[in-house]
């Protein structure tokens, strides 16, 4: 097994995992000015980042420990090669826990696992092919109808709501739930949990990527006992009576070849699944339903054309992705852009930086729904970890955008209103959107 495995949030506390800071530290004015918890930075990241491609592409920073990569070809070829930079750092916990949320985890009765998005390649392969494999088209496009009738129960349930005042807030109305409801159908979980697992899996976004208090950490540290327990329940009962989706497919093969995972990777991926499956799929709309309606060509290009839709999920993914940064960990000496990268060090991609660079992307801060290649994005991550529910993430936001555009063509963002996002290095998302429905 890889030295670097298992650096996971579950590591015990021995395996801390050092910063590799280099000897002479280039505190240029890049470096010095990455800030990525400052309200600047977080409320609009990307005026920072056509900088840093223009400045220094490469550079070190302390505040994350990290190498920090900025043009788009630099973090392809880091995603192309996951043996040099290794994964494994993945769901590593941006703030080390503090001693009270230590001991809760190590009460907890949790087995977490290095599971495809942080596992190395020797494992990451059979089981992504197994995985992958039974993502089928066909499972996706089951579940389709049913995603549609809920986005459109959900809208008429919000012009409902608003027919006082004329308005609705999305994110709480429409995208909070939807994505939540969709991965548990997918899965096979039963629905009537779906609202209160999101609560419960959405403090993983802040425990691994934010600056969680103390306190915090602790409460959040329960969530994530009380969410294993739910999935081991869920994943028992599949076995005790497989169903007809996804779940039900992996238990099936399962019985009949055991030595290909284990029960406790099968928890893993259920665990892993639920959490990927939904917090990135309400804050990838949410960032694009803002993109789309803060400029009404795009949006009114869609309304008149709605087959634009996919092609307008591709943009969203480029232009404000709900996933803006990921981190890899240098499994041996390297370099990159010609900066040398020591053994051990950790490297943060700025993937939102990379989907606005001009060479891939001309005039690439433009929000442009029509973009030829806006596919290439790296919302979705790119080679052998490329994103595994990308169909289904896919599927639900251009429902989304299809049923609105088609429903409240004169939708309209409030004016002047405050954009709020939560302070993490990893996850953006906007967390209101507030519209006005116009005329139905
Ligand atoms: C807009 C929504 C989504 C975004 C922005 C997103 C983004 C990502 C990113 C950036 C990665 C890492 C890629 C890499 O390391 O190269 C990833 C991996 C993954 N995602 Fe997603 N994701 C989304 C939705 C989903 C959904 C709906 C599911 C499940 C149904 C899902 C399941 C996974 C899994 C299992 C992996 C690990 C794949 C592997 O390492 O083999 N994601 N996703």
């Amino acid at each position: 097994m890889s030295k670097f495995a298992g650096l996971g949030m579950f590591q015990s506390d021995t395996q801390v995992l050092e910063d590799i800071i280099p000897e002479q530290c280039p505190m240029s004015g890049i470096a010095a000015d990455f800030e990525p918890f400052s309200k600047t930075y977080i409320d609009d990241p990307y005026k920072f980042f056509a900088r840093a491609r223009s400045e220094e592409a490469v550079f070190y920073n302390r505040e994350t420990g990290c190498w920090v990569v900025t043009r788009y070809e630099d973090i392809r070829k880091v995603f192309q090669d996951p043996q040099t930079f290794s994964p494994a750092l993945a769901r590593h916990p941006v703030t080390p826990l503090c001693p009270a949320a230590a001991q809760v985890r190590d009460t907890l009765d949790i087995a977490i696992e290095p599971c495809l998005v942080d596992e190395s390649s020797e494992t990451h392969r059979p089981h992504r092919k197994i995985f992958g494999d039974a993502f089928t088209p066909k499972r996706v496009a089951e579940v389709e109808p049913r995603i549609r009738q809920i986005v459109t129960d959900y809208i008429d349930r919000f012009i409902e709501e608003g027919r006082e005042n004329g308005q609705a807030e999305l994110v709480s109305q429409l995208l909070y739930e939807v994505p939540a409801l969709a991965i548990f159908i997918f899965l096979g979980a039963p629905d009537d949990d779906a609202v209160l697992v999101k609560q419960l899996g959405s403090s993983r976004a802040i425990v691994n990527w934010g600056r969680p208090s103390n306190d915090e950490q602790v409460e959040l540290m329960k969530d994530m006992g009380r969410h294993w327990d739910f999935t081991k329940e869920l994943v028992d009962g599949a076995i005790a009576d497989p169903g007809d989706n996804y779940l039900g497919d992996m238990v099936r093969i399962h019985r009949e070849d055991p030595s290909r995972f284990t029960v406790n990777y099968l928890y893993n991926v259920m665990f892993l699944m639920q959490f990927a499956g939904h917090e990135t799929t309400t804050q990838a709309s949410a960032n694009g339903i803002r993109a789309m309606l803060s400029d009404r060509v795009q949006w009114e290009a869609l309304c008149n054309d709605p087959s634009l839709a996919a092609n307008a999920v591709e943009e969203i993914l480029r232009y404000d992705t709900s996933i803006f940064t990921w981190r890899r960990i240098a499994t041996t000496d390297t370099e990159i852009a010609g900066t040398a990268i020591p053994e051990g060090s950790k490297i943060l991609l700025l993937l939102g930086s990379g989907n606005r660079d001009d060479a891939m992307f001309p005039n690439g801060e433009q929000f442009d729904i029509h973009r030829p290649n806006a596919k290439r994005n790296l919302g979705l991550g790119l080679g052998a970890h490329f994103c595994m529910g990308a169909p289904l993430a896919r599927m639900e936001m251009r429902i989304i955008l299809e049923e609105l555009s088609k429903r409240l063509p004169d939708l309209r963002l409030v004016e002047n209103q405050e954009w709020k996002f939560i302070p993490t290095l990893t996850f953006r998302g906007v967390q209101e959107l507030q519209v006005e429905l116009g005329k139905k």
